[in-house]
């Protein structure tokens, strides 16, 4: 299981063994769960083929398309359809809800774990699924062609399919939360619950939107760049924290204080994305390499550079981001020789690492009050861990 915190802090150690040893700890926290989160899903889709039974034979073959491509977008199929076993992502989502479910139940032990787990699975699939939803959608807006190492959905079936496969995989997400009341959440807590999914959704694309918007925009501050973020990936990981911690059994308090833990450990983590999007190699990425520079991304370590660089630096990089189309190999090195030089890493990485230990406190003050599983307490602070570790 993973190594209480504590232990850790005091020794030294170089950032590749440290990030190693996250990305362990992480692996240790989500590994439990992986099997039965890749199952529900799994079977979550089949059960909504109705439309299957009544069609006929040609109509159904094209329905299965429809299917397919989530499966495709999960990583159960390949581009043709046939059975696949690649990349279906991190889980990091669902884990957080199942986790945060079994830091508030109230009796412990294995059988009790088990039962717990079971009861959040509905909640916990229903946020993977808006995740990948928005991914799907995400990636078209991005005009990203590679994601997980594969060619996006939209690349291989074009954009008109993948945007309508990706409001089916919405849908589903919004039928999961609905079945919680199978699992014995009372019907109350479960409209809430809806509710707040729902709300979720909405400050994703309130996200989605502003992020567009930014592009092309020379004037974006870096409040309005945390407000974004905030909305495009820091609300989906409150709501996972906040449901989990409900299902669970948390008190308002508790359930508020795993909403701020969720919520600033997502802020850390599109941080962590954004570093990776100028800094990772396309092998650690499983995408091009320093994609949101050509693409022109107004992320954090740009509009840093663009307030503090010289004013001939700032000069170059204004007109780099103005030119039409993407920034080439020569002109993404020049963008980057810029961001070296105001040490724009190392201020978004400052603001990061101030993020997770926002999450660690409310995580520590939310787990004081809570009757305590040790294990799903380890399985938190390894997700800190992991967004705090210096992959770079
Ligand atoms: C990617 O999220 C999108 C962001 C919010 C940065 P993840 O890195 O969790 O994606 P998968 O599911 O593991 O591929
Ligand atoms: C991901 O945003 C957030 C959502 C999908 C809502 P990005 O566009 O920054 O993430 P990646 O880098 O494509 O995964
Ligand atoms: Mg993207
Ligand atoms: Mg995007």
């Amino acid at each position: 299981m993973a190594t209480p915190l504590g232990e850790r802090s005091g020794r030294k150690k170089s950032s590749e063994s440290q990030n190693q040893s996250a990305a362990q700890q992480v692996e240790s926290a989500v590994a439990p769960y992986r099997e039965q989160i890749s199952e529900a899903l799994r079977r979550q889709l089949p059960q909504h083929r109705p439309s299957l039974d009544s069609a006929d034979a040609r109509t159904s073959a094209l329905l299965d398309v429809f299917y397919g491509q989530m499966e495709y977008h999960f990583g159960w199929r390949d581009a043709s359809l046939a059975p696949a076993i690649a990349d279906p992502g991190k889980l990091l989502r669902p884990a957080l809800v199942l986790l945060s479910a079994q830091l508030f139940a109230r009796l412990q032990g294995e059988d009790r774990g088990a039962e717990e787990t079971a009861r959040a699975m509905p909640a916990a699939i229903a946020i993977e699924m808006v995740h990948n939803f928005s991914l799907i959608h995400d990636d078209i807006e991005d005009g990203d062609e590679v994601r997980r190492h594969r060619a996006t959905l939209w690349r291989v079936w074009g954009q008109a399919q993948a945007i309508n496969t990706g409001d089916g995989l919405f849908t589903l997400a919004r039928t999961a939360v609905l079945d919680l009341v199978d699992r014995g959440v009372t019907p109350e807590t479960v409209l809430r619950l809806a509710a707040l999914l729902d709300r979720t959704c909405l400050r994703l694309c309130e996200g989605q939107h502003l992020d567009m918007s930014f592009e092309g925009k020379r004037d974006v501050t870096p409040e309005m760049y945390l407000a974004m973020i905030e909305r495009k990936t820091a609300a989906l990981m409150e709501c996972a924290t906040e449901m989990g911690a409900r299902i669970g059994g948390a008190d308002e308090d508790q359930a508020h204080l795993m909403g701020e833990f969720g919520r600033a450990l997502g802020i850390g983590f599109q941080l962590r994305d954004d570093l990776l999007g100028i800094w990772a190699t396309d092998e650690l990425l499983g995408k091009h390499a320093a994609g949101d520079l050509r693409r022109k991304k107004m992320s954090l370590p740009v509009i840093y550079a663009m307030r503090e660089a010289t004013r001939a630096d700032r000069q170059t990089l204004d007109d780099l981001y103005a030119q039409d189309g993407a920034l080439d190999d020569e002109h993404v090195e020049r963008a980057l020789g810029i961001l070296d030089r105001v040490q724009a890493r190392q201020h978004v990485r400052g603001i990061l690492v101030a993020r997770c230990r926002a999450a660690r406190e409310a995580l520590a003050r939310a787990r004081a009050s809570a009757p305590g599983a040790r294990s799903a307490h380890g399985g938190l602070a390894a997700m800190v861990d992991f967004v705090e570790a210096d992959v770079l």
